[in-house]
Formats: structure tokens, C-alpha cells, sequence
């Protein structure tokens, strides 16, 4: 089975990463690290705690990490993900949870353990502070995966922006000047991932106890984007870094030379060297084609089936 990290910041489509990381036998999830991003630290902490105790898995450390962007101001998404940073759904704290080190200091102790995929569907702040600290335990990474970044598809914070990469742009690029291949799930894949009242609806007799809690986070997300882009659905963008590590047959695209921009109007923005003008060797690879039914399959078979929910 994969051991697979998993740095977040819930986050409501975080929430819906966690839940199917969390029902794949594929996978072992072996810690969850917290960085700021969507919520601050601490609410990103407790809302974990809240979706691990849903699905009944509160067995699974979660440690919070770093809480403000390397250098730009922190920028919470409760205006995207809710006051709660849970679609408002204003769930119930979970006390007597204690986290038994930082999540700088797991990641360096685990990473030089054992090989271990890392799943980043945060802001990368956490992974940069790492490589200041123990790039060891960086360069140790088996296979790191990051929903962020955008390559055609337009940004959905800027013009150019994603906002994992907009929110701590500094971080990206540390991040990427390091890695020996970053596997980019950036908006080209995730805004394809689409979830609909009528995939609701279909699930609702299988399963309505997941099917209500769904909808309950998900609600103020769809109002969102309606609002926003006139979208008659969410875009859950993280699921998908986590579907692609269960079957990487779900995403396809091509290796690239990238690098991240940090300021002004182009914060951000993931920028790939696709006709190698450059003549570096690729540090990524980006994915720009996806199976949007073989994704809800796979979601549907693991989270709504679920013998346990
Ligand atoms: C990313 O930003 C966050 O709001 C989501 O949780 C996702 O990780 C999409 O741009
Ligand atoms: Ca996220």
C-alpha cells in the first residue's frame, strides 16, 4: 500500500480530498499537515479534526504547519470556502485532539523513513520552510503532487493566478526550483470537476447520510460559484490530486520546464515551458487532460459505497 502525506488547509473541497483519500485501500494516509491557506492554521486544524471524526478516522495524526505565506500577507478564501471554512455548515468541535509536533518537524522525521508520496492541495508554504530546514527529507520525497497552478485555463484569483500559488507564490517557486518532478493537477484538470445537484441527487439513495454532509459543506461553494462565474455547480479542484495518485490513468499531459511568477499582475502564475525555448530539464509535469467520469466513478465507488458511511 502507498504511504501517502497529505498537506491541506480545509477547505471544503480539502474536505472531500480527505474523505476519499481516507476510504482508498490503495493508500495508507499516514499524517495530514496543516498549512494556512482557505482558513487560517488553527481552523484548518479543527476542521480536519471535524471531517476525521465524520468518517470515523480520527485514529490519523494531523499536524498543523506553518501559518502565515513565506513573504506576502496572509490572504484567507473564507470569502470561497465559508466563515467556518466549512460552507458555514458550523459542524460540531471536536475536543481532546492534541497534535504531537509541528508539521515541519513530522515531515522531516518521516520523509527520510520510508518513500512517501505527498499529496499538496494547499499553498506550499510548509514544503518551502522544509527545504530551508532538511532539504533531505525534501529531496526524499517518493512522488510529490500539487493542485496549483494553471496552464491555459484562466486563474481563478487573477487573470493568471490559481490561488494555491497566488496565496503563497514565494513558496511555488522554492518548491520548484527543488523538486525532480512536481506532478501539476492545476485548474486545465480541476475546473473539469465539476460537482452538480443531479450527481447529488443520483448519490442520495445510495448513500444519504454522506449525501446530506456533502451537501451541507458544499452548499454555500455552489452559491459561490454561481455568483461568481455563473456556474450551475462547484468546481471541487482537490479530490483530484488524490483520484490521480489512486489511478494515474485518470489525468494525462506532458513534461515541462516550469517556474513561478511572484509579483505584480502575473502573481502566481505557473509559467511552462512547453516548446523548451529554455532548454532546461523539466521539473514537471503538468496535466491538462482528465477523465471526468472515471473521477466521479472512482469518488462515487469509494466515498458514497462505502461500506462504513
Ligand atoms: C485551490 O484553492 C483552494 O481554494 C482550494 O481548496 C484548492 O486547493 C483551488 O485553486
Ligand atoms: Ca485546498
Amino acid at each position: 500500500m502507498r504511504k501517502v502525506i497529505i498537506d491541506c488547509d480545509p477547505g471544503i473541497d480539502d474536505s472531500l480530498a480527505l474523505m476519499l483519500a481516507l476510504s482508498s485501500p490503495e493508500i495508507e494516509v499516514i499524517g495530514i499537515t496543516i498549512v494556512c491557506g482557505n482558513t487560517p492554521v488553527d481552523m484548518g486544524f479543527e476542521n480536519a479534526k471535524k471531517i476525521l471524526k465524520f468518517i470515523h478516522r480520527l485514529d490519523i495524526p494531523i499536524y498543523k504547519g506553518a501559518t502565515q505565506p513565506l513573504k506576502k500577507p496572509y490572504v484567507d478564501a473564507l470569502d470561497t470556502h465559508g466563515a467556518d471554512g466549512l460552507g458555514e455548515s458550523f459542524l460540531d468541535p471536536v475536543p481532546g485532539y492534541e497534535q504531537k509536533m509541528d508539521a515541519i518537524e513530522f515531515l522531516s522525521k518521516t520523509l527520510k523513513q520510508e518513500p512517501c508520496t505527498v499529496i499538496a492541495i494547499g499553498p506550499m508554504t510548509n514544503f518551502a520552510q522544509l527545504i530551508a530546514k532538511d532539504p533531505a527529507a525534501f529531496e526524499a520525497i517518493d512522488t510529490f503532487i500539487s493542485m496549483g497552478g494553471t496552464y491555459k485555463a484562466h486563474g481563478n484569483c487573477s487573470p493568471v493566478g490559481e490561488y494555491n500559488y497566488w496565496e503563497d507564490p514565494e513558496a511555488a517557486k522554492i518548491v520548484y526550483a527543488h523538486t525532480k518532478m512536481i506532478h501539476m493537477i492545476g485548474l486545465d484538470v480541476t475546473r473539469q470537476i465539476v460537482l452538480t445537484h443531479e450527481i447529488l441527487d443520483a448519490w442520495e439513495p445510495k448513500n444519504k447520510k454522506v449525501t446530506d454532509f456533502i451537501r451541507k459543506i458544499t452548499s454555500f461553494y455552489f452559491t459561490f460559484h454561481w455568483h461568481q462565474e455563473h456556474l450551475k455547480g462547484c468546481v471541487i479542484n482537490d479530490p483530484l490530486a488524490i483520484a490521480y495518485v489512486i489511478d494515474p490513468s485518470i489525468c494525462s499531459g506532458f513534461k515541462a520546464y516550469t517556474d513561478i511568477e511572484t509579483d505584480g499582475i502575473t502573481r502566481g502564475e505557473s509559467v511552462v515551458d512547453a516548446y523548451d525555448f529554455y532548454h532546461k530539464p523539466a521539473n514537471a509535469k503538468i496535466l491538462t487532460q482528465v477523465d471526468v467520469s472515471k473521477f466521479f466513478t472512482l469518488f462515487e465507488s469509494r466515498v458514497i459505497d462505502h461500506e462504513e458511511n
